[in-house]
This record gives structure tokens, sequence and C-alpha cells, in this order.
């Protein structure tokens, strides 16, 4: 069994993934990490020079990679979810949990986020807001669908989300999901 978790720039992914590895004493694997070690640089000299699609190839690699380990907590990229194969690894050994968040708390803490600049590439183009409001317009379903857990990050401390995660897992509740 792993922890996987998914959603937008800006949700706590890393921050949660770290504590909640932490906490049940699991490995942490962060797919966007992976795919820079892969690919010895960074993400955005990765998107300037080989392109989106070549990340997603190497993302879809880190991902399979990660999924096909166990007692993992599995902290993805935003746009992991996108690949059904993806989301096939991510469902078939892991409890997914999307990390949701609005617009404007996403933004609040992408801005705040002093490496944005240097690690967060331009997808779509337009402004910051716009682009994540279409962004995660086109997400959320694929979000929804994915998750067995949808946890509303707002107002929330990362060391409680991090806490509930981990006596899910540890209550065995992961077991019981989708009913199956
Ligand atoms: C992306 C999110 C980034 C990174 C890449 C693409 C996306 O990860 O994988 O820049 O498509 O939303 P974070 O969600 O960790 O910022």
């Amino acid at each position: 069994m792993n922890l996987v978790l998914i959603g937008m720039r800006g949700s706590g992914k890393s921050t949660v993934g770290r504590l909640a590895a932490e906490r049940l004493n699991w490995h942490l694997v962060d797919t966007d990490e992976q795919v820079e070690r892969s690919a010895g640089r960074s993400i955005p000299d990765i998107f300037a020079q080989l392109g989106e699609a070549e990340f997603r190839r190497l993302e879809r690699a880190a991902v399979a990679d990660a999924c096909a380990r166990d007692g993992c907590v599995i902290s993805t990229g935003g746009g992991a979810v996108l690949d059904p194969a993806n989301r096939g690894d991510m469902r078939r050994n892991g409890l997914i949990v999307w990390l949701s968040a609005p617009v404007e708390l996403l933004a609040e803490r992408i801005a705040a986020d002093a490496r944005t600049g240097a690690v967060r590439p331009t997808l779509l183009g337009g402004s910051p807001m716009q682009e994540l409001e279409e962004l995660l317009r086109r997400r959320r379903p694929i979000y929804e669908a994915a998750a067995d857990l949808v946890l509303d990050v707002r107002a929330r401390d990362p060391v409680d989300i991090a806490e509930e995660l981990a006596r899910l897992i540890e209550s065995g509740g992961a077991d019981g999901r989708r009913g199956s």
C-alpha cells in the first residue's frame, strides 16, 4: 500500500507528504524530484529544453516506478493524474488523496513560495491567476474521479492533515476504499 497525494500546485502535497512519511516512517517519493534526477536538470529546464511532452514521459516513468514500490508516500506533480496510465498505477496499490484548495489559496501560496519562479514553469500562459483557474477548471473532474478521499486543506495545518492521513492508513481505512 502507498499513500498517493494528488492536487494542484500550492495545495501542500510536498509538505503534507513529508510530514505523513515521517509520521508513518514510510519512504517519501516526490515524482518531480525523480524526474529532475532522471533528466539531470531542473523542471523549468526540462520544459524549456525538452518540452512538456518529454516532461510527461519522464513523469510517467517516475509514477510507474514509485507505484511499484510499497510503503511509500508519493507526492505527485499537479499534472500527473492527466495520464490514464498514471491513474491506473496509483489506483492499483495506493490510497489516493486529493488535497483540494480554492484557487485564491493556491495563488496565495504559490506567490509566497520563493522558489516559484525557478521551479514552476508556465503551462498555459496568461496571468498566473488565469492559468490556475483554467487548470483547476480542467483538472477538477479528473482529481475528483481519481481520488479515494478529498481533503479540503483550507484553514488546516499540514501537521493535522498528515496526522489524519497517517491514522487512516494505520486504521486500515485504506482497505475499505471504494467499497472494494
Ligand atoms: C505541474 C506541476 C508541477 C510540475 C510541473 C507540472 C502541473 O508540480 O510537475 O511543473 O502540470 O501542474 P507541483 O504540483 O509539485 O508544483
